[in-house]
């Protein structure tokens, strides 16, 4: 019997070895003297694909363009549509990347993709977000340029010829469509998320050193292989793709802005909601500290603090105002903190992975459990740094510490699970 080795790969390269023994690819050194190269070699396979001229025919796109879709039924088609009429000449083709529209989108863009090879429908199931629905597209796209551009006909299409020469002369490796620069006129910004844009913009340029006019663009375009090398490091939460690209390339991206008109909505409303100031914080605080503070966990650890004072409060309610003992006073406090909290964190903290209808109880049940291993962790930690050293205060906290980190990690395992 052999042990398992460590590595996987090299599990497969002596197996390979072992049922191949005369490997053509292992070469010479197959028998004998096993360099590195040749390890290499036998363990990545050939490459599958002759080397010939595409055939006749069968361009393969220069550009993608990825839309994002959520509810956008009534607008794919136009979008389609206005997309040949502005692209004509070009080697495109249209990517849309759905999250399961209640209201059937995948389903149009497929009758779209039926008639027209050059229409492909991603369409994700089990998982919402913007940002993330935009990475996807991209990775999907073997172009070397991709677009990203809003389905519901705000963004103007027929900027977007403009931006692949400027992509294709190598004078930028992005280019934006920016709404704040000389030439812009908005007529789909309402004052108010007008002044709440300006203060986002404001405070990305100041902590992240951003340099661009509207980093919260959601129209642009970018060179596919810069894009590849960024995209392990960018977030699939929230709505701000395009600042997390800026940010993560720390100034090493050639970016050029082009003004256009950010217009009307057609049809369906907007799926930005007040909470995408929390998305954008999150981002901020993310890339600040180079992606080891997470919002998630702050706002996790937040809710833990209510839950105190819910505690406290239900406690005390309990203990005065119905005279109950105190063992049953202070577990009605528990359960109901644990229930506040459970309900706050699926509001707030996991609002992307929201449970809803009878998965609710099903979480609930495992919150519960998780926080009475937590607390059995909590005071067990607490217990043995007191041990050590008397110090009330110390032993609390690290107890709470400990509680708290392992409520969180071990609710994205069991209530918040990723399907
Ligand atoms: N797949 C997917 N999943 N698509 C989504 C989701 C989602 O969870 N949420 C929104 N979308 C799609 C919408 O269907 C639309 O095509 C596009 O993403 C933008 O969403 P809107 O709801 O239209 O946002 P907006 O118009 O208020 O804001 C847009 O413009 C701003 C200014 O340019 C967005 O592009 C913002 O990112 C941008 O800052
Ligand atoms: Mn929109």
């Amino acid at each position: 019997m052999y042990a398992r080795p460590l590595f996987p790969g090299r599990w497969y390269f002596w197996t390979s070895l072992a049922a191949f023994p005369d490997n053509p690819r292992l070469g010479s050194a197959g028998r004998g003297g096993y360099t590195l190269p040749v390890m290499n070699e036998a363990i990545r396979p050939g490459p599958e694909v002759p080397p010939q001229a595409p055939q006749p025919g069968l361009r393969s796109p220069e550009l993608s363009v990825v839309v994002p879709t959520f509810n956008e039924r009534d607008n794919v088609t136009v979008l389609y549509r206005r997309l040949e009429a502005t692209l004509a000449g070009i080697a495109w083709e249209v990517v849309f990347v759905d999250d399961n529209s209640p209201d059937g989108t995948w389903d149009v863009v497929r009758g779209l993709a039926q008639r027209d090879s050059r229409v492909r429908c991603l369409r994700r199931i089990g998982r919402r977000g913007l940002s993330g629905a935009c990475i996807e597209g991209i990775l999907a796209s073997s172009a070397p340029y991709a677009a990203v551009i809003d389905a519901d006909l705000q963004h103007d299409e027929t900027q977007l010829p403009k931006m692949l020469a400027l992509l294709k002369s190598g004078k930028a490796e992005l280019v934006v469509g920016s709404r704040y620069i000389e030439g812009y006129k908005s007529e789909g910004f309402n004052k108010q998320r007008a002044g709440a844009s300006a203060l986002a913009t404001e405070v990305a340029r100041k902590v992240l050193q951003v340099e661009i006019a509207d980093p919260m663009s959601g129209f642009f375009m970018i060179r596919t292989d810069r894009f590849g090398q960024l995209a392990p490091k960018l977030s699939e939460h929230g709505f701000k793709i395009l600042l997390d690209i800026v940010a993560t390339a720390h100034g090493g991206l050639r970016a050029v802005e082009i003004p256009y008109t950010f217009g009307q909505r057609q049809h369906g409303e907007s799926k930005l909601d007040s909470m995408v100031a929390l998305d954008f914080l999150g981002l901020v605080l993310a890339k600040f500290t180079n992606d080891a503070v997470s919002l998630r966990f702050l706002l996790f650890a937040m809710v833990g603090g209510i839950g105190l004072v819910v505690h406290l409060t239900t406690l005390f309610i309990a203990l005065e105002l119905f005279k109950g003992p105190f063992a049953e006073a202070q577990a009605s406090g528990a359960i109901v903190a644990m229930t506040s909290n459970f309900i706050l964190n699926n509001f707030l903290t996991y609002r992307d992975q929201r449970l809803n209808g009878f998965a609710i109880l099903r979480g609930l049940i495992a919150f519960y459990i998780v926080c009475s291993v937590g607390l059995l962790a909590n005071v067990g930690v607490a217990f043995s740094v007191y041990d050590q050293e008397p110090i009330w205060w110390l032993a609390g906290a690290a107890g709470a510490l400990m509680g708290v980190v392992w409520n969180y990690a071990m609710s994205g395992l069991f209530v918040w699970r990723k399907k």
